[in-house]
């Protein structure tokens, strides 16, 4: 199902253009489809390391952000999306650099299996890129807003920093809650992909790839 959503992502994909990609199982099943395109886009931006590696692999051109005038489309999977669009992203610990992309990125299109869509998040535990030093300040903080902070043991992110995965938040204004984390000292960025949706979300289930659109 998460490859069949990759392989419909391709639809979106626009040629000529550089391609933002994201991270994690969904997204490597992406990398592949993409890579029997690769002659008909000008190259990718990676969300991580190991995207930047695979798609090296593949001899696929990849950019660092700075090179490029514009990114029209960004394909990446979710842990959690609801029909808002709204997700949670960060499972896989690439979270701030998948934000960044988003942000550049004239779209989103999030690619997910069945499992996937939820009507609230926050089952899955909310990732939160920390500064190693501010881990205890930001640890009392998010329990404050209700949340259990348990850090990533043995996990260092692509830039250097810890994550603390936070359980039992519950999330009913993900764009309000998204805002208040990122203001806390400390907090790189958190895992809630609320206040950039994705735009269109392909979803893998056993009958087909359905779309959902905001
Ligand atoms: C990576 O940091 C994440 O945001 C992933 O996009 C997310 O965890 C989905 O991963 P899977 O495609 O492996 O389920």
């Amino acid at each position: 199902m998460k490859q069949a959503a990759a392989r419909a992502a391709l639809e979106y994909v626009v040629e000529g253009g550089v391609i933002g990609v994201g991270t994690g199982s969904t997204a490597r099943f992406f990398i592949e489809e993409l890579s029997g395109m690769k002659g008909r886009i000008a190259g990718a931006v990676a969300s991580s390391e190991d995207t930047r590696r695979r798609l090296q692999g593949h001899g696929i051109r990849v950019f660092e952000l700075g090179e490029i005038a514009d990114c029209p489309v960004y394909v990446d999977g979710a842990d959690e999306i609801t029909p808002k669009m709204h997700m949670i992203k960060g499972g896989g610990g690439a979270l701030t650099r998948e934000k960044i992309v988003a942000a550049v990125a004239g779209r989103f299109v999030c690619i997910v299996d069945g499992s996937k869509v939820v009507n609230y998040l926050g089952r899955f535990p909310l990732p939160v890129e920390i500064i190693p030093m501010a881990r205890a300040h930001v640890a009392r903080e998010l329990a404050g807003l209700g949340g259990t902070p348990v850090l990533r043991a043995g996990f260092v992110t692509d830039n250097g920093n810890l994550i603390l995965d936070v359980q039992g938040l519950r999330i009913f204004d993900p764009v309000e809650l998204e805002t208040r984390i990122n203001q806390i000292a400390g907090v790189v960025t958190n895992g809630l992909f609320a206040r950039r949706p994705a735009d269109v979300c392909l979803v893998g289930t056993p009958d087909g790839t359905r779309a959902m659109t905001r």
